[in-house]
């Protein structure tokens, strides 16, 4: 199995989130967080954008060994130069360096041709070089770009140094056939990718950020960026635990692995959601509240019965203890007896339909039936739990 190396930027692209301001003590503690996760690097923030992220870039370069630590800049000597300094006590140093590659970026915001464009971004690349070996180049808004000049630039910073070339889909505009056939083009075009890791790196403006990633992926593209929990800007950034399970469940169609430790996700997921302040809807892949919870009563019959039936992902395998069997108005007589055996009832025939009347009498005025419910139901009125 080839390795799939994973690009956390939850401290950077992530905390570009409106409302999000971390402080040096909470990115450390994500960070350390994100090195029992096991990812590859980690983007720690973007130091010449204000004293803070560069304190904090510099104190994660610091004190976070074992993994690479990732500093971003523009494709400016000074950027370059404050990224440097910020990453100097680092164990392995990145510099992600890069320019936009569209027509509107060139044109509109950066008011360059696309000649001068290539020698901006090569002549970043050299320069970051000389601080470091691993150099990463962005080429902002490569997929709304022009793929045969995408492919020249990515051959020219390539031959300049580049170890990893980033093709994001900045505003989130791909589809994932797309944003495969772009990955496809690049590896068959640029002459000398076999000497950088191809990464991706998706908006989810369209929600398709993760099946894009996958999509790139699939194409060749070995190293994912992305967020814990999707966070980022405006919509956000692909959701690393979403591509990570994708990769995970379907091993033999990707032929690849990652270095992540699952069992790591669900705490990840928490913490950041805790630090930042954003929450996460009860309905997220993998990480929302109700990713392991059967609610319905046929769902339920099944999963008692077998949990493959409506289960791809085990809970226990991100961390999370076990799946729940949700008592609701739609949960069946097989749920109601599963759960008051657990509880020390043994109901069957005709007791168990009496049981399951009343049950249905009460749960239709409630959105779900608990143990205490349950106690009543049965004419146990004392509080069990506090016995
Ligand atoms: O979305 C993007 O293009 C980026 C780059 C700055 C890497 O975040
Ligand atoms: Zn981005």
């Amino acid at each position: 199995m080839k390795k799939l190396y994973v690009f956390d930027t939850t401290l950077r692209d992530g905390e570009q989130s409106l409302g999000i301001t971390l402080n040096v003590k909470e990115k450390l503690e994500i960070g350390h967080q994100l090195v029992k996760l096991g990812v590859d690097i980690i983007e720690a923030g973007f130091p010449a954008s204000s004293p803070g992220d560069f304190e904090s870039v510099q104190t994660m370069a610091q004190e976070i060994k074992g993994v690479t630590i990732c500093g971003l800049t523009r494709a400016v000597a000074k950027d370059i130069d404050i990224c440097a300094d910020a990453l100097r006590k680092a164990e392995y140093p990145r510099i992600h360096t890069g320019i936009g590659v569209s027509p509107v970026h060139m044109a509109k915001k950066l008011n360059l041709t696309p000649d001068r464009v290539i020698e901006q971004a090569v002549s970043a690349v050299k320069y970051a070089k000389k601080y470091v070996s691993d150099v990463e180049f962005y080429a902002e808004d490569a997929f709304r770009g022009e793929p045969a000049f995408l492919a020249k630039v990515i051959e020219a910073v390539i031959s300049a140094g580049a170890t990893v070339v980033n093709l994001p889909d900045t505003v989130g505009y791909a589809s994932p056939w797309e944003y495969g056939d772009l990955i496809s083009f690049v590896i068959q075009n640029v002459k000398n990718i076999d000497q950088a890791i191809v990464s991706v790196h998706c908006h989810n403006d369209l929600g398709m950020a993760t099946a894009n990633s996958l999509a790139g992926i699939k194409a060749g593209a070995r190293q994912v960026e992305g967020t814990i929990n999707g966070i980022g800007e405006r919509a956000g950034n692909t959701s690393l635990e979403e591509v990570i399970m994708a990769i995970f469940t379907q091993r033999d169609g990707y032929g690849i692995e990652s270095s992540i430790n699952h069992r790591e996700i669900s705490a990840t997921s928490r913490l950041v959601s805790r630090i930042t302040g954003v929450t996460i809807p009860d309905h997220k892949a993998i990480v929302g509240a109700n990713a392991f919870n059967h609610a319905s009563g046929i769902h339920q019959d099944g999963v008692l019965k077998d949990r493959e039936t409506y289960e791809i992902i085990q809970p226990e395998t991100i961390g999370v203890p076990k799946n729940n069997i949700n008592l609701t108005a739609r949960s069946g007589r097989h749920a109601l007896q599963f759960r008051l055996e657990e509880l020390g009832y043994k109901v069957e025939g005709a007791q168990l339909d009496d049981v399951y009347q009343r049950f249905l009498l009460l749960a239709d005025q409630k959105k779900e039936i608990f143990d205490q419910d349950l106690y009543v139901l049965m004419g146990d009125s004392d509080d069990k739990e506090n016995s």
